[in-house]
């Protein structure tokens, strides 16, 4: 790899990545699409949207990680050798926006079979990310790795998470069995500084500990220790992914129309049409975790009950993952022919990191003969003109992000801008972007069931609930 590479101007510029939004507008898909009133409609919402941005940027945190401190970056990066030398395995016990993230960046950036390489081609750790509590999925984890052998990365902001926290219960009973007293040598916790359980511990066990600022939130901490060491650890470039960022953080200061405020403006302007659905479509193995990050990020962002003036609104686009062109043979019929009711955003790949010729084999089949001599990507390509034509002639909206290449560059300025352009959706929308009241109330329940303390009025409200009626039960 070209060391630095990202500080060639010309180089930087021929990865940024382009947002096209053509066939957003009632102009090229028809009635369905958004109108030049529409657009002059929303403009006092836009610029309103624009100076909270501005006047907010100080604590979102999230928003100066591609800045960090130069000292953790190489912190991080001589752990992350330390666990290449040391370690066959790597393994992160997380949940939501402490596993998305660092499944999302490594699928993007590292070889698609990375566990299944042989150790001399991968050079680096195998990696999981452990983010259920299946109990066979931890059974299993356990016949593939030798826990001796392996450094865990307990991650969780709150420090509290039942699932993780349960998850480093069984991992510390299962490594003091192997290792004894010098159990916490193989844990390290990334968690905040000062609140929750895992920081007790950490300090208890003299568990080395990375710290996720106080500000940045689940959904919004890729950039800091919580994908950056996971990220180092199989070998991507950590400061080439936050040299990305801070790339897109320069496109977008800008200008106003920058491109992540256009993607959040126009999903609100569609979603306010009756657009209720925003799909996620990369057509390219390699981005689809980025599908999976994005729906958390969209989803736990937006999906609101209240707005900031405490007014019911119920609001928020559902994401949907799909994968080009897997998925063409299973959710396009519906995007093509289905109501009017969603926005898909394909991401494109200009380069592969690979080219695949098709052979000159069984030329006597006329009907498939056609494919021979062409390449993989050149038929990934017309596949995806051929989706956007038709998802267009039919009327519905889509757009597209496109990225000269996959790399840690383009990495980083997609996840900064999916992360400014749904904190811009959110200022559009009047909400709170960063809370998720929506998911105590089934973690409350969760408490009471286990007899958690100070959950007991809890479990008395769910001892008098009326039982199912079995009559509805076939
Ligand atoms: O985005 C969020 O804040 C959540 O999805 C959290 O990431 C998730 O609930 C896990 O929380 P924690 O990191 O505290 O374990």
């Amino acid at each position: 790899m070209n060391d630095k590479r990202y500080i060639d101007v010309d180089w930087k510029n021929g990865m940024r990545i382009r947002f096209d939004y053509n066939n957003m507008l009632a102009e090229n898909v028809g009635s369905a699409g958004i109108t030049e009133a529409d657009i002059m409609n929303m403009r006092p919402r836009f610029t309103k949207a624009v100076e909270n941005m501005r006047n907010k940027r100080k604590s979102m945190e999230w928003r100066e990680l591609p800045y960090q401190n130069k000292d953790l970056i190489e912190d991080i990066k001589q752990t992350a050798k330390y666990i290449q030398e040391n370690y066959d395995a790597f393994v992160v016990f997380g949940i939501g926006g402490s596993a998305l993230g660092p499944i999302a960046v490594h699928t993007a950036l590292n070889n698609l079979r990375y566990n299944e390489l042989d150790k001399q081609l991968r050079k680096t750790p195998k990696f999981y990310v452990e983010d259920n509590i299946d109990p066979e999925r931890i059974r299993s984890l356990f016949q593939v790795i030798d826990p001796k052998r392996t450094m865990f990365n307990v991650i969780t902001k709150s420090g509290n998470t039942p699932e993780t926290m349960a998850q480093m219960l069984i991992i510390t009973d299962v490594l003091k069995k192997a290792l004894g007293s010098g159990f916490s040598k193989n844990l390290i916790a990334t968690t905040d500084e000062l609140k929750g359980n895992l920081i007790k511990i950490a300090s208890e066990y003299g568990i080395k500990t990375y710290y996720i600022p106080s500000g940045v939130g689940g959904r919004f901490s890729e950039l800091c220790p919580v994908g950056l060491l996971p990220a180092a650890v199989c070998g991507i470039d950590i400061e080439e992914l936050l040299a990305g960022a801070a790339y897109m953080d320069s496109i977008i200061e800008s200008s106003d129309s920058n491109p992540a405020y256009m993607f959040g403006a126009l999903s609100v302007i569609a979603y306010e049409k009756g657009n209720n659905i925003s799909v996620m479509m990369p057509y390219a193995d390699s981005l689809k975790y980025i599908a999976d990050w994005y729906a958390q990020l969209w989803a736990e962002s937006l999906g609101k009950r209240l707005d900031n003036d405490n007014k019911q609104v119920f609001c928020g686009q559902t994401p949907v993952k799909a994968l080009g062109v897997t998925d063409q043979h299973s959710q396009i019929q519906l995007y093509t022919e289905g109501g009017f009711d969603k926005v898909v955003t394909f991401i494109k790949v200009d380069r592969f990191r690979e080219e695949v010729t098709i052979p000159h084999e069984l030329k006597q089949y006329e009907d498939i003969s056609y494919l021979c001599g062409h390449t993989l990507n050149e038929l990934i390509s017309a596949e995806l003109f051929g989706t956007e034509y038709a998802i267009s002639k039919s009327g519905h909206l889509n757009n597209m992000l496109i990225l000269s290449e996959v790399n840690a560059f383009t990495i980083g300025q997609l996840l900064y801008f999916f992360e400014v352009a749904t904190a811009f959706a959110g200022e559009l929308l009047n909400i709170n972007a960063f809370d998720q009241p929506g998911v105590e109330e089934g973690k409350n329940v969760a408490y009471a069931l286990l007899n958690r303390k100070g959950y007991e009025d809890k479990l008395k409200e769910l001892q008098s609930i009326k039982p199912k009626d079995e009559k509805y039960i076939k």
